[in-house]
């Protein structure tokens, strides 16, 4: 195979971003050979590439190696399942379902098999402030990660943007709110840097600042293994927001904030200078290093060259599907806790997450 022929399937926001990415050949050796969607005046907005209404006709067309699901969360699972099956490379839009349970299914089936690439559109695991900050944590070089602190409310949304679409915000649509559609890249990327903890316990407004029966702002505490704590913090409703990571380890903090990431290194891991200073007020010595104009890399663009080289040059995935389900158990497990007042233990108990999910569903008045 010297082009990967890849099939879009969903062409709202998203698909059509991903498709206009194709066209412009922005993606080398990948080439937009089909596109579905139910809705067929999305298909005149691609004019001489093949159009289904049905997402099962493009998988068994023949005309494509892979897909790319764009569609609305609760029917990734439902597509990537019959794709894989049709022996069909896979990428999923984030979330990779709006379920834990559906999650591990769809991560278990594509285990199942390994001559098949598959993938999930975590964007920002290309960004190169992200990716320092995980060097930096991996190296070593800094110890212990002892605390976090992550203040996310830039993901403003106004009411024409709920207003937008009826899936949005509701909870037989979308499973979810701020947590599920924005956050879940910064969910990601906390359990990418940090692991997945063992308590997670939330409160979550639901409707707080829109006409809508989601979560729209969120308090979350997290606790590991090792007693490393954090606190998440989000909102689409707050405006200026702000975008502010901390992160307390040994050997200093980072900060990254502003396009700016600072590391204030300790010359001694602190708690090693507290039992061996005979200082009462003296604190270890620092050194500051900053980064700035890292800019924030090729994003979609990126996973989709890397989806290309993994299935034609056999390349390592920036983001496995596997890796799909941490971030959709966070955001479930922060669900449950609001729903129950419950410190919630990890992994999730996904059936009973799934059970009173249901009953949002069952009494959701928003229907799609
Ligand atoms: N990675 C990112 O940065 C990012 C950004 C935005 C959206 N997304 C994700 O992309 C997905 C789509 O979001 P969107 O904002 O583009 O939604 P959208 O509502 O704008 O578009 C969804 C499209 O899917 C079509 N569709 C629905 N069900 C279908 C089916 N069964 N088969 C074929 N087509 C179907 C609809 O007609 C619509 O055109 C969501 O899961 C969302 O979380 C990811």
């Amino acid at each position: 195979m010297k082009n990967v022929r890849l099939g879009i399937i969903g062409l709202g926001l998203m698909g059509q971003g991903h498709a206009r990415s194709l066209i412009e050949r922005r993606v080398p050796r990948m080439r937009l050979t089909a596109i579905a969607d139910t809705d067929p005046a999305r298909h005149q907005l691609f004019p001489g590439v093949a159009a289904h209404t049905d997402a099962s006709k493009l998988i068994r067309s023949g005309e494509v190696d892979a897909v790319l699901i764009a569609t609305p969360h609760f029917s990734h699972s439902g597509i990537a399942h019959a794709a894989l099956r049709a022996g069909l490379h896979v990428l999923v839009e984030k979330p990779l379902t709006a379920q834990a349970s559906t999650a591990r299914r769809l991560a278990a089936a594509a285990a199942r098999r390994p001559d098949q690439m598959s993938a999930v559109m975590l964007n920002q695991r290309t960004d190169p402030f992200y990716r320092r900050i995980r060097a930096l944590l991996h190296s070593g070089r800094l110890g212990a990660v002892r605390r976090v602190q992550w203040t996310i409310t830039n993901w403003f949304r106004s009411a024409a943007y709920y207003d937008s679409n009826s899936w949005r915000a509701t909870w037989s649509g979308e499973g979810g709110g701020v947590l599920l559609n924005q956050c879940l890249h910064n969910l990601d990327l906390f359990q990418w840097l940090f692991g997945q903890p063992t308590h997670v316990r939330a409160h979550c407004n639901f409707g707080r600042y829109h006409d809508i029966e989601v979560e729209d702002d969120v308090t979350a505490y997290l606790e590991y293994p090792d007693g490393a704590h954090a606190t998440f913090i989000t909102s689409t409703g707050e405006a200026p927001g702000v975008n502010r990571l901390e992160i307390t380890t040994e050997g200093g903090l980072i900060i990254y904030e502003n396009d700016t990431l600072l590391l204030r290194r300790n010359a001694v891991p602190m708690s090693e200078f507290s039992r061996n200073t005979a200082g009462l007020f003296s604190a270890p010595r620092v050194t500051d290093r900053t980064w700035r104009n890292l800019g924030h890399g090729l994003q979609h663009v990126g996973i989709l060259r890397n989806f290309t080289a993994a299935i034609l040059d056999d390349a390592p995935l920036l983001a496995p599907l596997a890796d799909g389900v941490a971030s959709v158990e966070l955001v479930n497990a922060m669900l449950l806790s609001a729903w129950t007042g419950e410190r919630v233990t990890l992994p999730l108990d996904a059936r009973r997450h799934d059970r009173l999910l249901g009953e949002k569903i069952a009494g959701s008045l928003l229907k799609p």
